[in-house]
């Protein structure tokens, strides 16, 4: 179970996030909604350990994890989507992605020097590294520098690196968004299928609300840093809050389906072809 209680964050005089208290339980997928500027990444970051907080805590399975950095929280189970920055830009695909394994698996099961293990090792580590690569349909990628990569693909390692990393919470933060038709879908599946897998909690930031109403299974609401809804996805997007929320900047996507990239009709229409 992960949990915020009181999370706070002033820049100067303006509070991004105002005391926002949630539990986040395994096998539930929640979707993180509010207007442009809600704190709705600020809170991810709190939580990942990006940003300090100026009060409240983060607690993971019981443990206050307030104290410990980014890797730490990393190493603790929490999932957060690498930026391109932290990657090796003149490094493969593929390379980038065996490197993100090797770094989950090295840390739980070390083993002495030895030659034929760090040979069987790099085998298996390649191994599921291509698997990997495979589950964001990036094959043909696999030996493309990543600093030369398009914006979607970069997106698509961002998560495909998430995935090597085996956590136990997931957050993606609009994880869709500069993908074309059919590149959105691929990472849709990919959500679904974590949401399967009973032990993970999910947490989505996304302003499609299609998206939203097909995968939440819960709905949580900032605005204005502050949570202002909290429940059953159709209750919540009937709301008046919601209603109220959405007026303006994103009224749009809260009123009917996107036209963006992972929009339904085209979206949906390409999922056979990539699944
Ligand atoms: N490092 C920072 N320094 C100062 N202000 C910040 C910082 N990070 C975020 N903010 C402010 O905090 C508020 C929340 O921003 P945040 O990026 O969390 O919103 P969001 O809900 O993710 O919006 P969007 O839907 O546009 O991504 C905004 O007013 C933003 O300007
Ligand atoms: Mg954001």
């Amino acid at each position: 179970m992960l949990q915020t209680k009181d999370l706070t964050i002033r820049f100067g005089g303006h509070v991004a996030v105002n005391a926002v208290s949630c539990s986040f339980a395994p096998g539930t997928l929640t979707a993180i909604v509010g207007p442009n500027g809600a704190g709705k990444t600020t809170y991810f970051n709190l939580i990942s350990g990006q940003l300090k907080a100026s009060g409240g805590s983060v607690l993971l399975g019981g443990r206050d994890i307030s104290s410990l950095g980014v890797s730490a929280r990393t190493r603790a189970g929490l999932g957060r989507a690498f930026q391109l920055t932290n990657l090796f830009p003149n490094l493969t695909v593929l390379e980038n992605i065996r490197l993100a394994v090797q770094a989950t698996r090295s840390g739980r099961h070390r083993r002495g020097l030895n030659l034929w293990s760090i040979w069987s090792d790099h085998k298996a580590l390649l191994r599921r590294a291509e698997e990997i690569l495979n589950t964001v349909a990036m094959q043909d990628r696999a030996d493309a520098i990543v600093a030369s990569l398009p914006h979607g693909d970069q997106r698509k390692l961002e998560v495909a690196l998430l995935i090597a990393l085996e956590p136990q919470v997931f957050m993606f933060d609009e994880p869709t968004a500069g993908m074309s038709v059919d590149e959105a879908p691929v990472i849709l599946n990919l959500i679904r299928d974590l949401k399967n897998d009973k032990r993970k909690t999910i947490l989505l930031v996304e302003h499609k609300m299609d998206v939203v109403r097909e995968l939440a299974d819960r709905i949580i609401v900032l605005h204005n840093g502050e949570l202002v809804a909290d429940g059953d996805p159709a209750e919540v997007i009937a709301s008046r809050v919601v209603q109220e929320a959405y007026l303006g900047a994103s009224a749009q996507d809260a009123s009917e389906p996107s036209d963006g990239p992972a929009a339904g009709g085209p979206a949906a229409a390409q999922q056979g072809s990539t699944a």
